[in-house]
Protein backbone atom coordinates (compact mmCIF):
# COMPACT_ATOMS: atom_id res chain seq x y z
CA UNK A 1 0.00 0.00 0.00
CA UNK A 2 1.86 3.50 -1.00
CA UNK A 3 0.69 5.37 1.99
CA UNK A 4 0.87 5.55 5.13
CA UNK A 5 -1.08 5.32 9.08
CA UNK A 6 -0.49 8.58 10.14
CA UNK A 7 -0.31 8.00 14.02
CA UNK A 8 -2.05 6.45 16.69
CA UNK A 9 -2.57 7.33 20.42
CA UNK A 10 -1.55 5.02 23.25
CA UNK A 11 -3.87 5.56 25.83
CA UNK A 12 -6.74 5.57 24.40
CA UNK A 13 -5.75 3.34 21.05
CA UNK A 14 -7.41 5.37 18.67
CA UNK A 15 -5.78 5.08 15.38
CA UNK A 16 -6.20 7.41 12.47
CA UNK A 17 -5.16 6.56 9.00
CA UNK A 18 -4.38 8.41 5.31
CA UNK A 19 -4.40 5.41 3.63
CA UNK A 20 -6.64 4.71 0.77
CA UNK A 21 -9.15 2.45 0.86
CA UNK A 22 -10.56 0.41 -1.43
CA UNK A 23 -13.67 -0.53 -0.01
CA UNK A 24 -14.15 2.76 0.79
CA UNK A 25 -13.67 5.19 -2.15
CA UNK A 26 -10.29 4.32 -2.44
CA UNK A 27 -9.82 7.44 -4.87
CA UNK A 28 -10.55 9.90 -2.48
CA UNK A 29 -8.13 10.74 0.02
CA UNK A 30 -9.69 11.12 4.02
CA UNK A 31 -8.24 11.21 7.14
CA UNK A 32 -9.82 8.57 8.93
CA UNK A 33 -10.26 6.89 12.53
CA UNK A 34 -9.76 3.12 12.27
CA UNK A 35 -10.12 2.36 15.59
CA UNK A 36 -11.74 4.08 18.54
CA UNK A 37 -14.94 5.20 19.41
CA UNK A 38 -16.34 4.72 15.96
CA UNK A 39 -15.12 5.36 12.89
CA UNK A 40 -15.08 8.27 10.91
CA UNK A 41 -13.75 10.07 7.83
CA UNK A 42 -13.53 13.13 6.50
CA UNK A 43 -16.35 14.31 3.88
CA UNK A 44 -15.10 14.62 0.50
CA UNK A 45 -16.15 17.70 -0.09
CA UNK A 46 -13.82 19.93 2.69
CA UNK A 47 -10.55 18.79 1.01
CA UNK A 48 -9.46 19.06 -2.50
CA UNK A 49 -6.81 16.41 -3.40
CA UNK A 50 -4.57 17.08 -0.25
CA UNK A 51 -1.27 15.59 0.37
CA UNK A 52 -1.39 14.98 3.93
CA UNK A 53 2.03 16.07 5.89
CA UNK A 54 1.49 15.60 9.81
CA UNK A 55 -0.68 15.16 12.56
CA UNK A 56 -0.82 15.70 16.49
CA UNK A 57 -3.27 15.29 19.11
CA UNK A 58 -3.39 18.51 21.71
CA UNK A 59 -5.17 17.79 25.24
CA UNK A 60 -6.65 20.46 26.35
CA UNK A 61 -7.85 21.48 30.03
CA UNK A 62 -11.16 19.29 29.95
CA UNK A 63 -11.00 16.05 27.65
CA UNK A 64 -14.00 16.93 25.88
CA UNK A 65 -11.98 19.40 24.04
CA UNK A 66 -9.23 17.86 22.92
CA UNK A 67 -8.42 18.76 19.45
CA UNK A 68 -7.03 17.08 16.42
CA UNK A 69 -4.59 19.14 14.12
CA UNK A 70 -3.25 18.20 11.11
CA UNK A 71 -1.71 19.42 8.44
CA UNK A 72 -1.93 19.09 4.55
CA UNK A 73 -1.56 20.89 1.20
CA UNK A 74 -4.36 20.80 -1.58
CA UNK A 75 -5.58 22.21 -4.47
CA UNK A 76 -6.37 26.23 -4.09
CA UNK A 77 -9.92 26.64 -4.60
CA UNK A 78 -9.57 30.10 -5.16
CA UNK A 79 -7.53 28.94 -8.36
CA UNK A 80 -7.64 29.60 -11.08
CA UNK A 81 -10.24 32.08 -10.63
CA UNK A 82 -7.82 34.23 -8.80
CA UNK A 83 -5.10 34.55 -11.23
CA UNK A 84 -2.89 35.38 -7.97
CA UNK A 85 -4.04 33.18 -5.92
CA UNK A 86 -1.31 30.22 -5.89
CA UNK A 87 -2.02 26.94 -7.13
CA UNK A 88 -1.72 24.81 -4.01
CA UNK A 89 -2.24 26.27 -0.61
CA UNK A 90 -1.04 24.75 2.69
CA UNK A 91 -3.54 23.80 5.62
CA UNK A 92 -4.22 22.71 9.04
CA UNK A 93 -6.99 20.74 9.83
CA UNK A 94 -9.18 20.96 13.49
CA UNK A 95 -11.41 18.06 14.61
CA UNK A 96 -12.46 17.47 18.04
CA UNK A 97 -11.34 14.45 19.31
CA UNK A 98 -14.29 13.27 20.87
CA UNK A 99 -15.81 13.55 17.73
CA UNK A 100 -19.04 11.15 17.98
CA UNK A 101 -20.06 11.91 14.35
CA UNK A 102 -23.46 13.51 13.48
CA UNK A 103 -27.16 12.70 14.02
CA UNK A 104 -28.29 12.86 10.23
CA UNK A 105 -27.61 9.24 8.58
CA UNK A 106 -25.63 11.24 5.91
CA UNK A 107 -23.41 12.20 9.14
CA UNK A 108 -23.13 9.70 11.30
CA UNK A 109 -19.82 8.11 9.96
CA UNK A 110 -18.13 11.33 9.28
CA UNK A 111 -16.28 14.30 11.14
CA UNK A 112 -18.89 16.55 11.87
CA UNK A 113 -16.31 19.51 14.03
CA UNK A 114 -13.99 19.70 10.94
CA UNK A 115 -12.86 23.25 10.10
CA UNK A 116 -9.44 24.21 7.78
CA UNK A 117 -7.50 27.26 7.47
CA UNK A 118 -4.36 28.53 5.56
CA UNK A 119 -0.95 28.60 6.87
CA UNK A 120 0.85 31.27 6.38
CA UNK A 121 4.28 31.77 5.75
CA UNK A 122 5.36 35.06 4.22
CA UNK A 123 8.75 36.78 4.83
CA UNK A 124 7.43 39.99 5.07
CA UNK A 125 10.58 41.90 4.53
CA UNK A 126 10.92 40.72 0.90
CA UNK A 127 7.06 39.77 0.85
CA UNK A 128 8.30 36.45 -0.07
CA UNK A 129 5.40 33.73 0.34
CA UNK A 130 6.46 30.10 1.44
CA UNK A 131 3.04 28.21 0.07
CA UNK A 132 4.09 24.18 -0.31
CA UNK A 133 3.95 22.51 3.49
CA UNK A 134 6.68 19.58 3.33
CA UNK A 135 6.89 18.95 6.55
CA UNK A 136 5.76 19.68 10.43
CA UNK A 137 7.65 18.94 13.63
CA UNK A 138 5.82 19.54 16.97
CA UNK A 139 7.28 20.66 19.97
CA UNK A 140 5.04 19.75 23.21
CA UNK A 141 4.87 22.19 26.33
CA UNK A 142 3.17 21.47 29.56
CA UNK A 143 0.75 24.10 28.23
CA UNK A 144 -0.97 23.33 25.17
CA UNK A 145 -1.00 26.65 23.86
CA UNK A 146 2.37 27.14 24.04
CA UNK A 147 2.84 24.14 22.32
CA UNK A 148 4.77 25.30 19.17
CA UNK A 149 4.62 23.88 15.17
CA UNK A 150 7.12 24.48 13.26
CA UNK A 151 6.70 24.01 9.45
CA UNK A 152 8.79 23.29 6.32
CA UNK A 153 7.96 25.05 3.39
CA UNK A 154 8.90 25.60 -0.03
CA UNK A 155 8.15 28.25 -2.59
CA UNK A 156 8.43 28.15 -6.43
CA UNK A 157 11.70 29.01 -6.38
CA UNK A 158 12.93 25.70 -4.67
CA UNK A 159 13.80 27.73 -1.71
CA UNK A 160 13.14 26.69 1.86
CA UNK A 161 11.68 28.81 4.62
CA UNK A 162 10.61 27.73 8.38
CA UNK A 163 7.99 29.47 9.76
CA UNK A 164 6.82 28.88 13.37
CA UNK A 165 3.11 28.85 14.93
CA UNK A 166 1.63 28.56 18.39
CA UNK A 167 -1.35 26.29 19.25
CA UNK A 168 -3.04 28.58 20.75
CA UNK A 169 -2.58 31.14 17.96
CA UNK A 170 -4.27 28.11 15.91
CA UNK A 171 -6.72 27.42 18.09
CA UNK A 172 -8.08 31.50 18.10
CA UNK A 173 -8.36 31.48 14.70
CA UNK A 174 -10.83 28.62 14.67
CA UNK A 175 -13.02 29.63 17.80
CA UNK A 176 -13.05 33.33 16.57
CA UNK A 177 -12.96 33.49 13.05
CA UNK A 178 -16.32 33.64 10.74
CA UNK A 179 -16.55 31.34 7.80
CA UNK A 180 -15.34 32.14 4.63
CA UNK A 181 -17.89 33.10 2.17
CA UNK A 182 -20.72 32.38 4.82
CA UNK A 183 -22.80 35.54 6.03
CA UNK A 184 -25.95 33.67 7.53
CA UNK A 185 -26.49 33.37 11.29
CA UNK A 186 -24.36 30.66 12.75
CA UNK A 187 -26.96 27.93 14.41
CA UNK A 188 -26.32 27.70 17.73
CA UNK A 189 -23.49 24.69 17.99
CA UNK A 190 -20.99 26.62 16.13
CA UNK A 191 -19.00 24.96 13.47
CA UNK A 192 -16.02 23.29 15.11
CA UNK A 193 -17.65 23.31 18.26
CA UNK A 194 -16.64 20.59 21.10
CA UNK A 195 -19.65 18.76 22.72
CA UNK A 196 -19.64 17.54 25.72
CA UNK A 197 -20.97 14.54 27.01
CA UNK A 198 -20.13 12.00 23.95
CA UNK A 199 -23.52 14.12 22.21
CA UNK A 200 -23.67 13.82 18.40
CA UNK A 201 -23.44 17.21 16.40
CA UNK A 202 -26.51 18.56 14.96
CA UNK A 203 -27.44 18.42 11.86
CA UNK A 204 -28.18 21.86 11.15
CA UNK A 205 -24.22 22.98 12.11
CA UNK A 206 -22.75 19.57 10.53
CA UNK A 207 -24.86 21.00 7.12
CA UNK A 208 -23.19 24.74 7.46
CA UNK A 209 -19.98 23.05 8.22
CA UNK A 210 -19.96 20.68 5.46
CA UNK A 211 -21.02 23.49 3.23
CA UNK A 212 -18.08 25.72 4.43
CA UNK A 213 -15.24 24.49 5.92
CA UNK A 214 -12.78 26.91 5.60
CA UNK A 215 -12.63 29.65 8.32
CA UNK A 216 -12.32 33.29 6.24
CA UNK A 217 -8.90 34.04 8.48
CA UNK A 218 -5.55 32.47 8.25
CA UNK A 219 -2.98 31.21 10.47
CA UNK A 220 -0.02 33.67 10.59
CA UNK A 221 3.95 32.56 11.90
CA UNK A 222 4.75 33.76 15.03
CA UNK A 223 8.17 33.86 13.49
CA UNK A 224 10.16 33.16 10.23
CA UNK A 225 13.20 31.21 11.55
CA UNK A 226 14.82 30.76 8.71
CA UNK A 227 14.79 30.68 4.45
CA UNK A 228 17.54 29.29 2.37
CA UNK A 229 18.30 28.47 -1.11
CA UNK A 230 18.70 24.57 -0.20
CA UNK A 231 14.80 22.40 -0.76
CA UNK A 232 14.85 20.48 2.58
CA UNK A 233 12.77 17.62 2.92
CA UNK A 234 12.34 17.51 7.03
CA UNK A 235 12.72 19.18 10.05
CA UNK A 236 13.36 17.87 13.63
CA UNK A 237 13.95 20.46 16.56
CA UNK A 238 15.30 19.43 19.67
CA UNK A 239 15.32 22.48 22.49
CA UNK A 240 18.38 22.77 24.76
CA UNK A 241 19.41 24.83 27.94
CA UNK A 242 22.61 26.33 26.71
CA UNK A 243 25.90 26.66 28.84
CA UNK A 244 24.96 30.43 29.16
CA UNK A 245 21.60 29.43 31.22
CA UNK A 246 19.76 30.49 28.06
CA UNK A 247 17.85 28.42 25.98
CA UNK A 248 18.43 27.99 22.28
CA UNK A 249 16.40 25.67 19.50
CA UNK A 250 18.13 23.36 17.47
CA UNK A 251 17.10 22.68 14.03
CA UNK A 252 17.91 19.52 12.13
CA UNK A 253 16.89 19.78 8.53
CA UNK A 254 17.34 17.15 6.59
CA UNK A 255 17.93 17.14 2.33
CA UNK A 256 19.63 13.99 1.57
CA UNK A 257 22.03 14.65 4.23
CA UNK A 258 21.34 16.28 7.67
CA UNK A 259 22.25 19.55 8.88
CA UNK A 260 21.96 21.23 12.16
CA UNK A 261 21.53 24.88 13.00
CA UNK A 262 20.90 26.74 15.73
CA UNK A 263 17.64 28.58 15.32
CA UNK A 264 18.69 31.67 14.74
CA UNK A 265 21.93 32.11 13.04
CA UNK A 266 21.23 32.88 9.39
CA UNK A 267 23.09 29.85 7.80
CA UNK A 268 23.15 26.05 8.08
CA UNK A 269 26.26 24.84 9.33
CA UNK A 270 27.07 21.14 9.93
CA UNK A 271 26.39 18.27 7.28
CA UNK A 272 26.14 14.63 7.94
CA UNK A 273 25.60 12.32 5.43
CA UNK A 274 24.32 9.35 6.98
CA UNK A 275 23.29 6.85 5.07
CA UNK A 276 25.58 4.34 3.39
CA UNK A 277 24.85 4.87 0.16
CA UNK A 278 23.50 8.28 -1.06
CA UNK A 279 20.20 8.54 -0.63
CA UNK A 280 17.29 11.30 0.39
CA UNK A 281 15.90 11.26 4.14
CA UNK A 282 12.20 10.28 3.82
CA UNK A 283 11.86 10.93 8.10
CA UNK A 284 13.74 12.44 10.75
CA UNK A 285 12.53 11.61 14.44
CA UNK A 286 14.05 13.11 17.76
CA UNK A 287 14.05 11.51 20.93
CA UNK A 288 15.11 14.58 23.27
CA UNK A 289 14.49 12.05 26.38
CA UNK A 290 17.74 9.81 24.96
CA UNK A 291 19.30 12.30 22.85
CA UNK A 292 19.27 11.05 19.35
CA UNK A 293 18.03 11.24 16.03
CA UNK A 294 16.42 8.83 13.45
CA UNK A 295 16.77 9.13 10.15
CA UNK A 296 15.21 6.90 7.29
CA UNK A 297 16.07 6.81 3.72
CA UNK A 298 14.17 4.49 1.42
CA UNK A 299 16.15 1.36 2.56
CA UNK A 300 18.45 2.10 5.75
CA UNK A 301 17.09 3.53 9.23
CA UNK A 302 20.36 5.41 11.15
CA UNK A 303 20.60 6.28 14.81
CA UNK A 304 22.61 9.47 15.34
CA UNK A 305 23.73 10.80 18.91
CA UNK A 306 22.14 14.35 18.84
CA UNK A 307 25.61 15.81 20.23
CA UNK A 308 26.59 15.19 16.58
CA UNK A 309 29.69 17.80 17.62
CA UNK A 310 32.42 16.37 14.60
CA UNK A 311 29.60 17.56 12.21
CA UNK A 312 30.50 20.84 13.07
CA UNK A 313 33.45 20.48 10.75
CA UNK A 314 35.89 21.32 13.48
CA UNK A 315 36.12 24.73 13.09
CA UNK A 316 35.90 26.36 16.32
CA UNK A 317 33.86 29.18 15.37
CA UNK A 318 30.75 26.84 14.32
CA UNK A 319 31.21 24.60 16.81
CA UNK A 320 30.89 27.61 18.86
CA UNK A 321 28.33 29.54 17.26
CA UNK A 322 26.46 26.15 17.27
CA UNK A 323 25.74 26.80 21.58
CA UNK A 324 25.17 23.16 21.55
CA UNK A 325 25.48 22.38 25.04
CA UNK A 326 26.86 19.01 24.09
CA UNK A 327 29.76 20.13 22.33
CA UNK A 328 32.48 22.51 23.43
CA UNK A 329 36.28 23.78 21.65
CA UNK A 330 38.68 21.60 23.32
CA UNK A 331 42.37 21.30 22.28
CA UNK A 332 41.85 22.28 18.54
CA UNK A 333 38.47 20.27 18.61
CA UNK A 334 34.79 20.52 18.76
CA UNK A 335 34.27 17.58 20.93
CA UNK A 336 31.60 15.72 22.89
CA UNK A 337 31.44 16.94 26.71
CA UNK A 338 30.13 13.92 28.88
CA UNK A 339 28.95 14.63 32.24
CA UNK A 340 29.47 11.82 34.72
CA UNK A 341 28.45 12.16 38.45
CA UNK A 342 30.86 11.34 41.32
CA UNK A 343 31.02 8.31 42.77
CA UNK A 344 29.41 6.71 39.45
CA UNK A 345 31.48 4.62 37.00
CA UNK A 346 32.24 5.22 33.63
CA UNK A 347 34.49 3.69 31.08
CA UNK A 348 36.31 5.26 28.05
CA UNK A 349 36.27 2.79 24.80
CA UNK A 350 38.34 3.50 21.67
CA UNK A 351 38.21 0.99 19.00
CA UNK A 352 41.19 -0.49 17.42
CA UNK A 353 41.50 0.08 13.60
CA UNK A 354 45.05 -1.46 13.28
CA UNK A 355 46.87 -4.29 14.71
CA UNK A 356 49.89 -2.87 14.28
CA UNK A 357 49.44 0.46 16.25
CA UNK A 358 49.48 0.86 20.48
CA UNK A 359 46.97 2.73 21.94
CA UNK A 360 47.04 4.82 24.73
CA UNK A 361 44.24 6.88 26.63
CA UNK A 362 45.60 10.15 28.03
CA UNK A 363 43.73 12.54 30.82
CA UNK A 364 44.62 15.86 30.32
CA UNK A 365 47.66 14.59 28.11
CA UNK A 366 49.03 12.13 30.79
CA UNK A 367 48.75 8.53 30.07
CA UNK A 368 46.52 6.75 32.13
CA UNK A 369 46.05 3.25 30.05
CA UNK A 370 48.05 1.79 27.04
CA UNK A 371 47.29 -0.98 25.12
CA UNK A 372 49.55 -2.67 23.00
CA UNK A 373 49.30 -4.77 19.51
CA UNK A 374 46.72 -7.65 19.38
CA UNK A 375 44.12 -5.36 21.99
CA UNK A 376 40.44 -5.41 19.93
CA UNK A 377 39.64 -2.47 22.02
CA UNK A 378 41.23 -0.38 24.06
CA UNK A 379 39.07 0.28 27.20
CA UNK A 380 39.64 2.79 30.26
CA UNK A 381 38.07 1.93 33.43
CA UNK A 382 36.84 4.55 36.03
CA UNK A 383 35.79 2.31 38.61
CA UNK A 384 34.71 5.53 41.51
CA UNK A 385 34.54 8.75 39.38
CA UNK A 386 36.15 11.69 41.62
CA UNK A 387 37.08 15.49 41.37
CA UNK A 388 40.58 14.75 40.32
CA UNK A 389 39.57 12.13 37.34
CA UNK A 390 37.70 14.99 35.68
CA UNK A 391 39.25 16.21 32.07
CA UNK A 392 39.71 15.64 29.05
CA UNK A 393 40.28 12.06 27.93
CA UNK A 394 41.64 11.07 24.46
CA UNK A 395 42.87 8.54 22.85
CA UNK A 396 45.86 8.41 20.68
CA UNK A 397 47.01 5.98 18.31
CA UNK A 398 50.68 5.44 17.36
CA UNK A 399 52.15 3.46 14.22
CA UNK A 400 55.73 4.07 12.52
CA UNK A 401 56.11 7.39 14.17
CA UNK A 402 52.50 8.09 13.17
CA UNK A 403 50.24 9.42 15.96
CA UNK A 404 46.70 10.13 15.53
CA UNK A 405 44.09 11.31 18.06
CA UNK A 406 41.24 8.81 17.09
CA UNK A 407 38.49 9.77 20.41
CA UNK A 408 38.17 13.03 22.30
CA UNK A 409 35.88 13.31 25.18
CA UNK A 410 35.19 15.77 27.80
CA UNK A 411 34.38 14.76 31.33
CA UNK A 412 32.33 16.95 33.55
CA UNK A 413 30.81 17.54 36.57
CA UNK A 414 27.17 17.94 36.25
CA UNK A 415 26.16 21.34 37.66
CA UNK A 416 23.15 19.35 38.84
CA UNK A 417 24.30 16.02 40.92
CA UNK A 418 21.30 15.54 42.87
CA UNK A 419 18.69 14.93 39.45
CA UNK A 420 21.18 12.38 37.81
CA UNK A 421 21.68 10.55 41.19
CA UNK A 422 17.91 10.56 42.34
CA UNK A 423 15.99 7.34 40.65
CA UNK A 424 12.65 9.31 40.80
CA UNK A 425 13.20 11.76 38.08
CA UNK A 426 14.49 9.22 35.92
CA UNK A 427 11.22 7.42 36.37
CA UNK A 428 9.30 10.66 35.88
CA UNK A 429 11.43 11.30 33.24
CA UNK A 430 9.90 7.84 31.33
CA UNK A 431 6.26 8.52 32.12
CA UNK A 432 6.97 11.37 30.64
CA UNK A 433 8.17 9.95 27.89
CA UNK A 434 5.24 7.14 27.39
CA UNK A 435 2.46 10.13 27.63
CA UNK A 436 3.79 13.29 25.43
CA UNK A 437 5.65 11.59 22.67
CA UNK A 438 3.65 11.26 20.39
CA UNK A 439 5.25 12.91 17.26
CA UNK A 440 8.14 10.39 18.21
CA UNK A 441 5.54 7.80 17.54
CA UNK A 442 4.64 9.29 14.78
CA UNK A 443 7.77 9.85 13.02
CA UNK A 444 8.61 6.07 14.26
CA UNK A 445 5.76 4.34 12.68
CA UNK A 446 6.08 6.33 9.51
CA UNK A 447 9.46 5.21 9.43
CA UNK A 448 8.18 1.85 9.85
CA UNK A 449 5.98 1.98 7.52
CA UNK A 450 8.78 3.48 5.04
CA UNK A 451 10.87 0.38 5.91
CA UNK A 452 8.09 -2.49 5.38
CA UNK A 453 7.93 -0.86 1.70
CA UNK A 454 10.92 -1.22 1.16
CA UNK A 455 11.80 -5.15 2.01
C1 LIG B 1 0.63 21.46 -6.36
O1 LIG B 1 1.12 21.92 -7.60
C2 LIG B 1 1.92 21.06 -8.33
C3 LIG B 1 2.24 21.70 -9.65
O2 LIG B 1 2.85 22.92 -9.48
C4 LIG B 1 1.29 19.68 -8.50
O3 LIG B 1 2.17 18.82 -9.14
C5 LIG B 1 0.85 19.15 -7.15
O4 LIG B 1 0.29 17.89 -7.25
C6 LIG B 1 -0.09 20.13 -6.52
N1 LIG B 1 -0.82 19.64 -5.36
C7 LIG B 1 -0.42 19.56 -4.09
C8 LIG B 1 -1.41 19.08 -3.11
O5 LIG B 1 0.70 19.84 -3.70
C1 LIG C 1 -0.88 29.03 28.95
O1 LIG C 1 -0.23 29.93 28.08
C2 LIG C 1 -1.05 31.02 27.66
C3 LIG C 1 -0.30 31.80 26.59
O2 LIG C 1 1.02 32.04 26.94
C4 LIG C 1 -1.41 31.87 28.88
O3 LIG C 1 -2.22 32.95 28.48
C5 LIG C 1 -2.14 30.99 29.88
O4 LIG C 1 -2.40 31.70 31.05
C6 LIG C 1 -1.31 29.74 30.23
N1 LIG C 1 -2.11 28.84 31.02
C7 LIG C 1 -1.66 28.27 32.14
C8 LIG C 1 -2.58 27.34 32.83
O5 LIG C 1 -0.53 28.49 32.56
C1 LIG D 1 34.02 6.56 45.80
O1 LIG D 1 34.95 7.48 46.35
C2 LIG D 1 34.40 8.32 47.36
C3 LIG D 1 35.47 9.34 47.74
O2 LIG D 1 36.71 8.74 47.90
C4 LIG D 1 33.95 7.45 48.55
O3 LIG D 1 33.40 8.27 49.56
C5 LIG D 1 32.94 6.44 48.05
O4 LIG D 1 32.58 5.55 49.09
C6 LIG D 1 33.49 5.64 46.88
N1 LIG D 1 32.43 4.81 46.31
C7 LIG D 1 32.61 3.52 46.01
C8 LIG D 1 31.43 2.81 45.43
O5 LIG D 1 33.68 2.95 46.20
C1 LIG E 1 33.84 -0.60 22.12
O1 LIG E 1 33.59 -0.10 20.81
C2 LIG E 1 33.52 -1.10 19.81
C3 LIG E 1 33.36 -0.42 18.47
O2 LIG E 1 32.47 0.63 18.50
C4 LIG E 1 32.35 -2.04 20.12
O3 LIG E 1 32.28 -3.06 19.16
C5 LIG E 1 32.58 -2.66 21.49
O4 LIG E 1 31.47 -3.46 21.84
C6 LIG E 1 32.74 -1.55 22.54
N1 LIG E 1 33.03 -2.15 23.83
C7 LIG E 1 32.37 -1.85 24.93
C8 LIG E 1 32.76 -2.57 26.18
O5 LIG E 1 31.49 -1.00 24.92
C1 LIG F 1 47.65 19.04 25.89
O1 LIG F 1 48.46 19.20 24.75
C2 LIG F 1 47.95 20.11 23.80
C3 LIG F 1 48.82 20.06 22.54
O2 LIG F 1 50.16 19.85 22.86
C4 LIG F 1 47.90 21.49 24.42
O3 LIG F 1 47.39 22.42 23.50
C5 LIG F 1 46.98 21.43 25.64
O4 LIG F 1 46.97 22.67 26.31
C6 LIG F 1 47.43 20.35 26.62
N1 LIG F 1 46.40 20.19 27.62
C7 LIG F 1 46.67 20.14 28.93
C8 LIG F 1 45.48 20.05 29.84
O5 LIG F 1 47.79 20.15 29.36
C1 LIG G 1 53.30 9.98 19.90
O1 LIG G 1 52.85 9.49 21.13
C2 LIG G 1 53.85 8.95 21.95
C3 LIG G 1 53.21 8.38 23.19
O2 LIG G 1 51.83 8.24 23.03
C4 LIG G 1 54.85 10.01 22.32
O3 LIG G 1 55.89 9.44 23.08
C5 LIG G 1 55.40 10.58 21.07
O4 LIG G 1 56.23 11.67 21.39
C6 LIG G 1 54.28 11.07 20.18
N1 LIG G 1 54.81 11.49 18.92
C7 LIG G 1 54.44 12.62 18.38
C8 LIG G 1 55.09 12.89 17.05
O5 LIG G 1 53.65 13.38 18.86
Amino acid sequence: IRGHVLFFQELSKDIYSTIRKHQYNGRTPRFRRIRGYTELYTSDTVMNNPKFVKAAIIKQEEAYNDKIYYFFREENPDWPKNAAAPRNVSRVAQLCKGDRGGTGSLSAAKWTTFLKSTLLCVDSDNDRHFNQLQDVFILESANWSETRIYGLFWNEWEYSAVCVYSVGDISKVFRTSPLKDYHEKLPPVRPGQCLEGEQQTPHETFKVADSHPEVARRVKQEDILFYSKHRYQQIGVHRAPAADGGTYSILYLATGTVKAAPCLASLPFGIIQPFLSPAGVRTMTLDSERKELFVASESEVVQLPMAMCGAYKDSCESCILARDPDCGWINGRCTSIVTVAPGTRYYLNCSIKSHHATYTWLRDNQTVAHCGPGHRHCIHFIDNMTDELYGTYSCVSQEDWFNQTLVTECLTKPSNVKMLLEEPRNKMAKDWATQTSLSLWLGLLHMAAVVLLTH
